[in-house]
């Protein structure tokens, strides 16, 4: 079948909106009609030539769509059903699966993270005959996917493609967070660094903890407004002031319980961890450029009892937690539509990507795929 997919084929250069041929799904997998994707800094990361990547690739991992036919072996899904992609399709039977840490999936890891199907292979090509990769088993900036039928999770109720696309990387990475991977206890003091997608999506994942202050630190002004919207109760603006004194200032120079990192700046990580409070934890959520390290003291690491630890994927199992924080959504204990900044069509992709570089992007900028 034809279809038009947006490919990555050089670092720092425009995607390029190309008619390709995706194939009919395999065993086990099942091709999806995208209705809406997301713009995800980790996108970004590739298409900057940050993390690298075998090219060409379709990139987009944040989607959303309806099952448009299943491949032999394929039971739980059927054409028609709705459903939001997970970057992270889990095998069910390895010894992260089978211990319910799905997030960590050894197949995924070896298939999904280097691009290709659970059988090494690729299932769209070019109009020059080349093996085009699906960025981590998704590839959502296209008219269609072909994924392991265990990366398509079935939704159910009336949700905004835009919205379930989104539970598909940003909320669930950031509520997760929040919520499975370091949970803050009522009134404990919380710090969110970073209020992108992902950061803003921890915000309102540590608001249902009943957190005493909720501090959030960006670069941008109107990022932060947005921030206080959702459950900030202070926000900091990095470029104007010192983090740790702020945070120190707001807190009775206590620092806080937690501090989520989610800008993907070793700096960013350092300061979270530079803010806590003896016997707190600070949680990477950011994912940095390839090679990047940082530093911090070992010896106020076990002096302070500090915990530094990291969250993928917000240590969730998309199959329960997708529909879980969508109901969350229709109960209005989130309210994920706030997320949403403007809405392109896929031609308009790159300048989705120019301005998230160029950090003037407000919200999470959605591609829709009619
Ligand atoms: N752990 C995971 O499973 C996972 C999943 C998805 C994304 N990520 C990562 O999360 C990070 C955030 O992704 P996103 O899509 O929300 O990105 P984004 O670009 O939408 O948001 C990043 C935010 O950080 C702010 N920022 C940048 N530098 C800062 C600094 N020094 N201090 C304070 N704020 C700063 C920016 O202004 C922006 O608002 C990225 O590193 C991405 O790769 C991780
Ligand atoms: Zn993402
Ligand atoms: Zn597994």
């Amino acid at each position: 079948m034809q279809m038009k997919a947006a490919l990555f084929r050089d670092p720092s250069q425009p995607l390029t909106i190309e008619d390709v041929d995706i194939a009919a799904p395999g065993e086990q997998e099942v091709r999806v009609k995208i209705s809406a994707a997301g713009v995800c800094h980790s996108d970004f990361r590739v298409l900057a030539g940050e993390w690298s990547a075998t090219p060409p690739v379709v990139l987009g991992h944040e989607g959303a769509g309806v099952i448009e036919s299943i491949g032999s072996g394929v039971t739980n899904l059927a054409p028609g059903d709705h459903v939001a992609l997970s970057w992270t399709p889990s095998c069910g039977t390895c010894r992260y699966c089978v211990s319910g840490r799905p997030q960590l999936c050894q197949v995924a890891v070896s298939t999904a993270y280097r691009n290709v199907l659970p059988d090494g292979g690729t299932r769209i090509r070019s109009a020059a005959g080349e093996d085009v990769y699906s960025y981590l088993s998704v590839g959502s900036f296209a008219e269609y996917a072909v994924v392991p039928a265990y990366g398509a999770i079935k939704i159910t109720g009336d949700v905004d493609p835009g919205i379930a696309a989104l539970v598909g990387c940003a909320v669930t990475t950031g509520v997760g967070a929040a919520i499975n991977t370091h949970p803050a206890k009522p009134s404990d003091s919380v710090l969110v660094i970073g209020a992108g997608g992902v950061g803003l999506s921890v915000v309102m994942g540590a608001r249902l903890q009943s957190p005493g202050n909720l501090i959030v630190v960006d670069l941008a002004e109107d990022k932060l407004t947005l921030a206080e919207e959702l459950g900030a109760t202070h926000t900091v603006n990095a470029r104007e002031h010192d983090v740790l004194e702020a945070v120190l200032g707001i807190t009775n120079g206590r620092g806080v319980d937690v501090a989520y990192e989610a800008t993907g700046r070793a700096q960013a990580v350092e300061q979270a961890y530079e803010c806590l409070t003896p016997g707190g934890t600070a949680v990477v959520v950011g994912q940095v450029a390839s090679g990047e390290r940082i530093s911090i003291d070992p010896m106020r690491m076990s002096g302070r009892e500090l915990t530094l630890t990291g969250s993928n994927y917000g240590s969730a199992r998309p199959s329960i937690d997708f529909q879980r924080i969508l109901d969350m959504y229709a109960r209005q204990l989130l309210p994920l539509d706030r997320l949403i900044g403007d809405r392109v069509a896929l031609t308009d992709v790159n300048e989705a990507f120019a301005r998230m570089g160029a950090g003037t992007t407000s919200g999470r900028i959605v591609v829709d795929i009619p």
